[in-house]
């Protein structure tokens, strides 16, 4: 059994915030998708860094600085590592996935014109969705969506005919957020360069879940968010492809991304650092590294069965309950699953498991177009991590099943 492979137990006992209780219930934390818990690991590092180098990096010649600038940029190597970037310098720190696609959709306002075509998925989070809208009505392109079905898969056969010579950048979530569907990444991005477009491929989801390599996907941009991935909150990176990266302009001015400064001129820093203005998250950036070597020292394959134990096991329980709909029900999906029982309220069933101690998300998970395609107000979501248990999963089917005897 890969649950033992794994020795959950021991795990567990790494994330202090699941002794804790709610409500006075073990707590039973699957809100997962939304973020994910910090290990002491993860903790001690933030701890050591305040405690014995907190300094500016890049500036200083005393021993914090230099300390804190290897520690930050190590991390960077990391990372580049983990999602096998070509070069570290194709890794730009941000504060997430919002600010990486913010940065890369400014960055082709200055690149595409009215007649050029943006494509964006159905089931993108609005964080896709409103940045390139803003791209679109600062150039005049146009949007097109990539439509999909009542599995909640995209329809390829819709999206290859939309691709046309005028369409010049791709916007696609490798998972979905709020359905868990795994989109085929590598496909996709093949059949966008056919047409020449650019993809940037959103990977909040799927970078906790599984292993990644931005290489062997081929796309043009990847991002991921650390809090998602057991690091800290307000740090996340951008992988661009070299070229792409050369191409853009810089996202902010600022200290640290210039070569020189005059009123007359400014050029700008050598990537990374273009993108990188003023002081950085930089206790962050590490911590996003050590994250990263707390998932890799478990293993992303190991994580990905797992995790996929659990997502059946649920299935299979959920089902059980009368009156249950599940969302998406697509054969390829990560530990995600979005559901409605007949007749209840998503948020009057979300309030009455937080009061058994259990954690899930209610509403419309910032993918509101899911939720008119559906014709729905919202969803219950729950999202699964590697540190989630069977018996946690009895757990929500019996107070799903009690919820749903208090309600009807
Ligand atoms: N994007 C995060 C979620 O899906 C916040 O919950």
């Amino acid at each position: 059994m890969i649950e033992s492979t794994l020795d959950i137990q021991t795990l567990r006992k790494d994330f202090p915030i699941l002794q804790r209780e709610v409500n006075g219930q073990a707590l039973v934390y699957l809100d997962n998708a939304a973020t994910s818990q910090t290990p002491r690991q993860v903790i001690k590092t933030i701890t050591d860094y305040y405690e014995r180098y907190n300094a500016n990096i890049h500036r200083g010649a005393h021993t914090l600085a230099q300390e804190a600038t290897e520690a930050y940029e190590e991390a960077r190597k990391r990372i580049q590592s983990h999602f096998n970037a070509r070069h570290s310098h194709e890794i730009i720190f941000t504060s997430g996935t919002t600010h990486s696609i913010n940065l890369v959709t400014h960055g082709f306002q200055s690149i595409l014109k009215a007649g050029d075509e943006v494509l964006v998925s159905a089931m993108e989070h609005h964080s896709n969705i409103v940045p390139a809208q803003i791209l679109c009505e600062k150039t005049g392109a146009t949007l097109k969506v990539i439509p999909m079905n009542h599995n909640g898969e995209l329809i390829l056969e819709d999206y290859k005919k939309s691709l046309n010579a005028n369409t010049k950048l791709v916007f696609f979530n490798h998972v979905s957020n709020a359905l868990g569907t795994v989109n085929p990444v590598k496909k996709m991005v093949f059949l966008a360069h056919e047409a020449g477009a650019a993809v940037v491929v959103d990977g909040a989801q799927a970078a906790p879940h599984m292993s990644i390599d931005v290489q062997e996907l081929d796309a043009d941009f990847y991002t991921a968010s650390a809090h998602k991935m057991c690091g800290p909150t307000g740090i996340g990176m951008l992988y661009g492809k070299e070229s792409w990266l050369q191409k853009l302009p810089p996202y902010q001015g600022g200290g640290e991304m210039i070569s020189e400064v005059t009123f007359e001129k400014t050029t700008y820093a050598d990537l990374p650092h273009k993108f990188e203005a003023g002081t950085p998250n930089i206790c962050g950036g590490i911590a996003f590294g050590a994250a990263i070597t707390y998932l890799e020292d478990i293993g992303m394959d190991l994580i990905a069965g797992y995790e996929n134990e659990l997502l059946e096991y649920a299935n299979e329980k959920l089902m059980d309950v009368p009156g249950m709909h599940i969302y998406g029900p697509s054969a390829n999906k990560t530990s995600v699953i979005s559901f409605n029982i007949e007749g209840i309220h998503p948020y009057d069933l979300g309030t009455l498991l937080d009061k058994m101690g259990i954690a899930v998300r209610t509403g419309h998970h910032c993918a509101q177009p899911i939720m008119d395609f559906y014709e729905i107000p919202g969803t219950v979501r729950v999202s699964f991590s590697f540190y989630n248990t069977l018996e946690e999963v009895d757990m929500l089917a019996s107070g799903v099943s009690r919820a749903v005897k208090m309600l009807t």
